[in-house]
């Protein structure tokens, strides 16, 4: 398979009416808000049986939006993972607050009740457990810690969008689950987001940040000094249709997740990120820890070893003790340190074949001294 093309990290896949929907937005005129968004509020809050989904311009406001409509802000503290996608944190930082980074576990890469308490003081006003690369976090003693110290949780669920916790849809089981529709993501809109919560009285906190403070019933009076995170009608269309074909999505997404298994686990020179059994998982990226000893030329040497194969991989995410520039007091994380430097993730998209994952998982192995 040496003459075939790149084997992209990520791809989105297109499954039916994403360009029959956006069409009829646009002859419809309905180009910023419309019909489309209210009907992908619905429809995500169907599937997600929770009362409240409310669409924004992308994952990164959907978690500035939670923050904003729990009235975090300057002096406040919020607790985030050492190890993952760093927009809870960076958003902590745009309203003034501080991210306080707890260590994950070695195996799943999620933060636990125990290191997450580690860090809790006065000032904590929110927890957000991510669930990484699809995995979920251990939900129930996240829950009653918060409940323990009446901290609210929000879940960033951008990775792991229809993953499941003791049968609970991954977002669905704290105050506000926060969601990403980039075009790696589970369903795409290309940019876009979504949070969802069942409290009203966040949900109408929420509907007023999210644009200019203002109520529908009067036009240009501010009740607050709001942003624009809206979610436009076209890419809301993108949305419906991805949501239709969400079966599909699952199913293609499992297979190839399986099939990764089926060829990678039980090496001992691989450790695959662990979903513990009280998860059922919907990888966002398959991803594994390189056991340093059988990789002596290091993670970063293997990831453009793969390129050279016309393989595209990533890196694990840096550990936010790493980047001092922008975390100056992020310590104490060793777990994510050394998680951070061996991870990679390999390419995860439905429509990757079965003979594309046996050639990218034996060229990986190919790469062990
Ligand atoms: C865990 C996590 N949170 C938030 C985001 C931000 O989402 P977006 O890129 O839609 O702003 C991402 C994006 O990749 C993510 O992985």
């Amino acid at each position: 398979m040496t003459d075939m093309e790149l084997i992209p990290w990520a791809k989105p896949d297109l499954w039916g009416n994403e360009g029959k929907y956006i069409a009829e937005a646009l002859e419809s005129t309905w180009i910023s808000g419309g019909p489309f968004v209210e009907k992908f509020e619905k429809d995500f809050s169907e599937y997600s049986h929770v009362r409240f989904s409310l669409a924004t311009s992308n994952g990164t406001t959907a978690i500035h939006l939670a923050y904003l409509g729990l009235g975090l802000g300057p002096g406040d503290e919020i607790i985030v993972p050492g190890f993952a996608f760093m927009a809870a944190a960076n958003m902590a930082l745009n309203i003034g607050a501080q991210p306080v980074f707890a260590d994950v576990d070695p195996d799943t890469w999620c933060v636990t009740a125990e290191s997450i308490e580690k860090c809790i003081t006065k000032h904590t006003k929110a927890i957000v457990p991510i669930h990484t690369y699809g995995n979920v976090c251990d939900m129930d003693s996240i829950l009653s810690l918060g409940k323990k110290y009446g901290i609210p949780v929000i879940e960033d669920t951008a990775e792991a969008f229809t993953s499941r916790y003791k049968g609970k849809l991954a977002g669905t089981m704290g105050l506000v689950g926060t969601y990403s529709f980039q075009a790696t993501k589970v369903i795409t809109t290309g940019e876009g987001g979504m949070v969802t919560t069942d409290d009203e009285a966040l949900r109408d906190r929420m509907v007023m940040h999210r644009s200019h403070g203002m109520l529908r019933k009067t036009f240009y009076w501010h009740e607050l000094p709001g942003q624009n995170f809206r979610l436009t009608n076209l890419q809301a269309a993108m949305g419906v249709a991805q949501m239709e074909k969400l079966d599909t999505i699952i199913s293609e997404r499992k297979r190839v997740c399986s099939k990764y298994i089926e060829l990678l686990s039980g090496l001992d020179f691989l450790h695959l990120q662990v979903f513990p059994t009280e998860v059922d998982a919907l990888p966002w990226a398959v991803a594994m820890r390189l056991d340093p000893a059988a990789f002596p030329q290091g993670r970063d040497t293997v990831l453009q070893q793969m390129r050279e194969k016309n393989i595209e991989t990533r890196p694990g995410f840096y550990a936010a003790s790493l980047m001092k520039h922008i975390y100056p007091d992020a310590s104490n994380i060793p777990v994510s340190e050394e998680v951070s430097k061996q991870v990679i993730s390999l390419p995860t998209f439905p429509t990757l074949k079965d003979d594309q994952i046996e050639y990218i998982s034996s060229t990986l192995i190919g790469l062990k001294k």
